[in-house]
């Protein structure tokens, strides 16, 4: 298979249309047997769920090109089952999860040519979403649900690449107590885009959300959880019921103490004790582990030790460790790698 002529080293977080999409209708309480569809667009009714009501969910994950030349994905077992929890919470209907697996390995399969190469910096994205399709216009839930999957190439979340980067801290909040932050609804997203453009428009990259009972705690960022290291190397999670319980901090936790033999807590992470960090990260799918060297709290800053230049050396070795892992040049445990090709 001849891969698409495209500059993978030069690539950003963007969309590139792709050749093929996963396409299942939900009609009549069933899903339809889903096909993959050249058709890139979406038609839907003018008063569809999603349109009115924000009825809508998605996932991301990635696949590789491994160094001895497979496609693989990692962990997607454990995003269609996040996508589960989403749909559960949304009252919308649930995509089997097997059924689910397998249609990211088909459109994954049918988009080969955009896999980036082994060593190119760039990976197929690829975002599983569900929205209620049919006509409601009483607040309750569609009748009618699409799922789709489409793939795209990208690079880097955040210009820079592993360049550490600033944040500040947030005036306001991402997830309520008892809310959706757990869950990777739509709604999350639409209401952290004014505050995500005001913070870009301030020279930030990111924004740190606090717990909004108390705003204290650490939560998470717009599109990342948290990671920070002690001073004698213990790897430190924040602990949340608002927080979307990322895979890849998950997957961090147990590379830390199963491979690199370090101590590690998922606790609640106090605002006031992170200038006593060595080092801190944003992890997820996209972020993979991008490195924060400043933290803004209203004109307080925090600066960590590990500074502005480069990752800090725990940060480093997760990252080689769980990116070695996705590209095969490092076993992976039991059931984390899904061969596609
Ligand atoms: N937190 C938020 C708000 C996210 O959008 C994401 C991205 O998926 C993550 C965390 C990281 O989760 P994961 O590692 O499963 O991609
Ligand atoms: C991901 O990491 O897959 C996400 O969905 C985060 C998003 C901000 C791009």
């Amino acid at each position: 298979m001849e891969k698409k002529n495209i500059d993978w080293s030069a690539l950003g977080f963007g969309y590139i249309q792709t050749d093929k999409r996963f396409v299942s209708n939900y009609k009549n309480g069933a899903w339809d047997e889903g096909v993959l569809t050249d058709d890139a667009t979406v038609v839907i009714s003018e008063c569809a769920g999603v349109l009115q009501y924000s009825q809508s969910c998605f996932e991301g994950l990635k696949a590789y090109t491994t160094q001895d030349g497979h496609i693989v994905c990692f962990r997607p077992d454990l995003n269609a089952s996040r996508m589960k929890d989403s749909c559960e919470r949304l009252e919308m209907p649930v995509f089997p999860e097997d059924r689910w697996v397998q249609a990211v390995v088909d459109v994954v399969k049918a988009n080969a040519a955009y896999v980036p190469p082994y060593g190119s910096g760039a990976t197929l994205y690829i975002r599983p979403y569900m929205f209620g399709s049919s006509a409601v216009i009483g607040v309750k839930p569609a009748e009618e649900y699409q799922f789709r999957i489409f793939t795209t190439p990208v690079g880097p979340y955040f210009k820079g690449g592993a360049k550490p980067i600033t944040i500040r801290v947030s005036d306001v909040d991402r997830a309520a107590p008892r809310g959706t932050g757990h869950i990777k609804a739509g709604l999350n997203y639409a209401m952290s885009l004014y505050n995500i453009v005001d913070a870009h428009n301030k020279g930030f990259d990111e924004n740190m959300y606090l717990d909004p009972a108390t705003r204290t705690k650490v939560e998470e960022t717009g599109g990342a959880n948290f990671l920070f290291v002690t001073k004698d190397n213990t790897v430190v999670t924040p602990k949340s019921s608002s927080i979307l319980p990322s895979i890849t901090r998950r997957s961090l936790l147990y590379v830390a103490k199963e491979y690199l033999g370090l101590k590690t807590e998922e606790r609640e992470v106090y605002l006031d004790e992170v200038r006593d960090f060595a080092e801190c990260g944003l992890c997820g799918t996209a972020a993979v582990i991008s490195p924060v060297g400043k933290i803004v709290d209203h004109g307080k800053e925090i600066c960590m030790p590990s500074g502005m230049n480069e990752m800090g050396p725990v940060t480093k070795k997760l990252y080689d460790t769980l990116t070695g892992i996705q590209m095969g040049s490092i076993e992976a445990p039991e059931g984390w790698i899904k061969v596609i090709e």
